[in-house]
């Protein structure tokens, strides 16, 4: 039996099947651990559950000399320092499938209630001011038979271009339309390529500039693939018609951010895989990852 961390308390029936291989521990309090906090719980563990807001860099693995596992509560990796752990002979794994739909549902959620302005619309409602139809009022624009720019087309980008079929929307996709064409030509861009230093700051202000006036961004990605300041002043100049984020850059967004009161803004809290059946089945692959590898053997959705 080894010791295995994990750093949330997550739900699915899986949990059961590592507790009965190995001595399991929980970080119970509903805020992740600060980095510290989680070095000093993984000084015995050999296998390490965690989330995407657990940073697993070198200190950490310093921290953690037993560790053999690591398996992200995630399909994203960013917060995994993968050259390290390799260095380690540390094993990384994933959960890649179990969270594409989920995900392409929020992307087309975020997408259809900043197109037709629901939040505002709802907010109105419940502040008690519907007084009246109104011819002129809540105009938003038609997402059946609009472009869709979709910017990475892996798992998650070809699941919204199967949800776009339904509402006869033209899709563009990277890499085979070229960003610059796509951007210029898209009424709605939605992003779905993992943060990478390539990536990083890949909507920048320029990328902005490049996109019709009465456009939509939404981002279900990383919130760092997004240059926050430059389209926190793109919406307050009106040079794009909106966003809609499940992400941004840092997580949770500070109280200072530059992008609160920016108009026509969604902001969502990184929800896109929340779903019971997603994150029951997110639980199931990282507990069959860990498994495997604190088993020697290779685990079945590793990183990359
Ligand atoms: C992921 O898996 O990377 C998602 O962002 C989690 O919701």
């Amino acid at each position: 039996m080894a010791l295995v961390y994990v750093t949330r308390e997550i739900i699915g029936d899986a949990m059961g099947r590592l507790r009965a291989a190995h001595d399991v521990v929980v970080w119970v309090k509903p805020e992740p651990p600060r980095p510290e906090e989680l070095r000093a719980v993984v000084a015995d563990a050999e296998g390490l559950l965690c989330m995407l807001t657990d940073r697993v860099d070198q200190d950490l693995l310093a921290a953690a000399p037993r560790l053999r596992a690591v398996a992200n509560y995630a399909v994203g990796h960013d917060n995994i320092d993968l050259q390290a752990s390799a260095a380690r002979g540390i094993a990384v794994g994933v959960t890649p499938d179990v969270l594409t739909d989920a995900t392409a549902d929020l992307a087309f959620a975020l997408l259809l209630a900043a197109a037709r302005h629901l939040p505002e619309a709802a907010a109105a409602v419940a502040a008690g001011q519907w007084s009246t139809w109104e011819p002129t009022r809540w105009l938003g624009s038609d997402v059946h038979g609009a472009t869709l720019g979709i910017v990475g087309f892996g798992r998650i980008g070809r699941a919204v271009a199967r949800r776009a079929e339904g509402f006869e929307m033209t899709v563009l996709a990277t890499p085979e339309t070229p960003l610059e064409e796509l951007l210029a030509r898209s009424d709605f861009v939605t992003l779905h390529c993992p943060l990478t230093p390539a990536t990083r700051h890949l909507i920048d202000a320029r990328a902005l500039s490049l996109m019709k006036p009465t456009a939509v961004l939404v981002n279900t990605a990383r919130g760092a693939i997004v240059d926050q300041l430059a389209l926190a002043a793109a919406l307050r100049a009106a040079a794009i018609g909106g966003a809609a984020l499940d992400v941004t850059d840092p997580e949770p967004m500070p109280p200072v951010d530059p992008l609160h009161g920016a108009p026509n803004l969604i902001v969502v809290p990184h929800i896109g895989s929340a779903t019971y059946n997603a994150r029951a089945r997110m639980t199931e692959l990282a507990v069959d990852n860990l498994l495997a590898a604190l088993d020697g053997r290779p685990m079945p959705n590793p990183v990359g």
